[in-house]
């Protein structure tokens, strides 16, 4: 696999705090490419022997607003039991409907746009529905739990300009945590 060339910009980057806007259809050739290139890196993220060559962090999710462009349009890549890779390619997301029961990831979410240590847990729905758009434009619902779940509502906080640390009281990191389940 050859490596996508591009750029993940950090916490530093004040665009990483805008509001990413809406997509129109059809996309663009280089928005086609960007979302290629997205699916590429993370697949290969995942990968232990591209991983160490190329010396990534892991990384399930990535938001178009992580590579500069500010649209909205993100993609997660999971690995499944039998080692392949299930790709979720999401366009102008909205959150139809969600669980009252709240997780967490036990070992803390991380983001390839946040290169330091972070302590600390970020409630999520265990649960959601979400409506969106595939690369073709055509409509979808998707139900989506666990880690996924939380995927999704880590790349949504992205498009509107939120990072997982925003969702971390610094003065109680683990606040409620007793009022979750981990994962
Ligand atoms: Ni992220």
């Amino acid at each position: 696999m050859k490596l996508p060339n591009i750029q993940i910009i950090d916490e530093k980057d004040k665009r990483l705090r805008l509001i990413s806007k809406d997509v129109d259809f059809p996309l663009t050739k280089e928005d086609q490419q960007m979302i290629d290139d997205m699916i590429i890196y993370l697949k290969m993220s995942q990968i232990d022997e591209e991983r160490e060559k190329y010396d990534l962090r892991a990384g399930m999710g990535l938001s178009a607003v992580q590579l500069g462009v500010l649209k909205r349009i993100f993609v997660i890549v999971e690995e499944l039991d039998d080692g392949s890779f299930k790709d979720y390619i999401v366009i102008n997301p909205s959150i139809k409907s969600f669980s009252e029961e709240q997780i967490f990831v036990g070992e803390g979410e991380g983001c390839l746009s946040i290169n330091r240590e972070t302590n600390g847990i970020v409630p999520r729905y265990a649960r959601m529905t979400v409506e969106a758009f595939d690369r073709n434009g055509m409509p979808y619902v998707i139900r989506v739990r666990e880690d996924i779940s939380i995927a999704f509502q880590h790349e949504i906080d992205h498009l509107n300009g939120i990072l997982f640390i925003d969702r971390i009281d610094p003065k109680n990191p683990f606040k409620n945590s007793h009022k979750m389940r981990e994962i």
